[in-house]
């Protein structure tokens, strides 16, 4: 059997930790040739792949990044570099010439859609769900998730020392596309006073004047805000567009905005800090480096089973798989009776 692994889409800690499972045990337990796929689906377009044996992956468990490389431009079915060609046909063309069996693709809904298109096609594909943002739908949780939010909880705790030495109003804003996971997490996680996420508009009227009334007991306030937040009524603050993406608008920039509308209602100074890739890079945590094992053996498990076109995902305590097009083109939210929220307005943590 031969299987190649690609990962696709902005890089997560938990990567290597996938490559690795997947690897090992298609080795360990059917003697499988595996094959690197280099930066996502362009190593399938622009015929650039490795030799993946038990010495290439057995030291990577801990390190973020990909040793793959990724690609969050490459769409074989608009490829960038051929002024938005479909390049479909050759790709494929190309898995058969490798003669692969199977193809691995490890990334979010991004890289989803576009294994679910191939799958259609006939390549036999198993996904694996991959973003810090934790917005892939049918699964709870995607690894990276788990690293996000401990990077952006120790930002916090260390925000909240110059918040109170100073008096003021720190700013954090995460990641999290057009989802509240990262922003709700880590604002609980991190004792924010305010968390303010996309699936909730905010009032800035009702947001300063509880800064107001915090000024003076206790002086100062911790607000997390999700880069995708936005006030009741305002638009979603954009940072830029990407070319030949498959998902083009980035955003960012909304934490320093509040903090412009905030500083003349106050008389706190008010600070912003744009946590950005810092939350993506460095070692995944402990919790993602189980799940980023678990999915990646699940996966080999699918592979060796012949069960394609599907996601392995995490459905409460259980790895299951979904199919591939229930995934594709879907986000998960923060429903609004989520019981977290449910339990931070308990607390008096300001939601907008
Ligand atoms: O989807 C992961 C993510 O990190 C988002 O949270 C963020 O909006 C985006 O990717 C950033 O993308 P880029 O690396 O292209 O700036």
């Amino acid at each position: 059997m031969h299987v190649g692994i690609l990962t696709g889409g902005g890089d997560c800690p938990g990567l290597n930790a996938v490559i690795r499972a997947v690897t090992l045990a298609l080795i360990n337990e059917c003697g499988a040739r595996v094959t690197g796929i280099e930066r996502g689906f362009l190593g399938l377009v622009a015929r650039q792949v490795r030799p993946l044996d038990s010495a290439a992956v057995i030291d990577i468990l801990a390190q973020g990044g990909t040793i793959l490389g990724t690609h969050n431009r490459c769409d074989p079915f608009h490829y960038f570099g051929e002024g938005g060609a479909d390049v479909s046909a050759r790709t494929l063309a190309y898995a058969r010439e490798l003669g692969l069996d199977a193809l691995v693709a490890i990334g979010g809904d991004g890289t989803m859609a576009i294994a679910e298109r191939l799958s259609r096609l006939g390549l036999p594909v198993v996904g694996v769900p991959k973003t810090i943002d934790n917005d892939l739908y049918l699964t709870d949780r995607s690894f990276g998730f788990d690293s996000a939010v401990a990077v952006v909880c120790e930002s916090l705790d260390r925000l909240a020392t110059t918040a109170r030495s100073h008096g003021r109003v720190m700013i954090a804003e995460t990641m999290g596309r057009y989802a509240g996971w990262i922003a709700l997490e880590a604002g609980i996680a991190g004792a924010a006073d305010v968390i303010l996420i996309p699936e909730l508009p905010y009032r800035l009227d009702a947001l300063a004047a509880l800064c107001l009334r915090r000024q003076s007991s206790p002086g100062h306030t911790l607000i997390c805000i999700a880069e995708g937040a936005h006030a009741a009524g305002g638009d979603l603050v954009v940072s830029r567009t990407v070319a030949g993406s498959p998902d083009p608008i980035r955003l960012g920039g909304v934490g320093a905005l509040l903090a412009q509308q905030l500083q003349p209602l106050l008389d706190s100074e008010v600070r912003c800090t744009l946590l950005g890739h810092v939350q993506r890079g460095g070692q995944p945590t402990a919790f993602d480096r189980v799940l980023a094992t678990q999915f990646g053996w699940a996966a080999a498990q699918r592979v060796k089973a012949g069960q394609f076109g599907r996601m392995v995902a995490l459905q409460g305590a259980d790895i299951v798989d979904v199919a591939l097009a229930d995934v594709a083109g879907r986000n998960r939210l923060v429903p609004p009776d989520h019981a977290l929220l449910q339990a931070a307005r308990s607390l008096g943590i300001f939601l907008g």
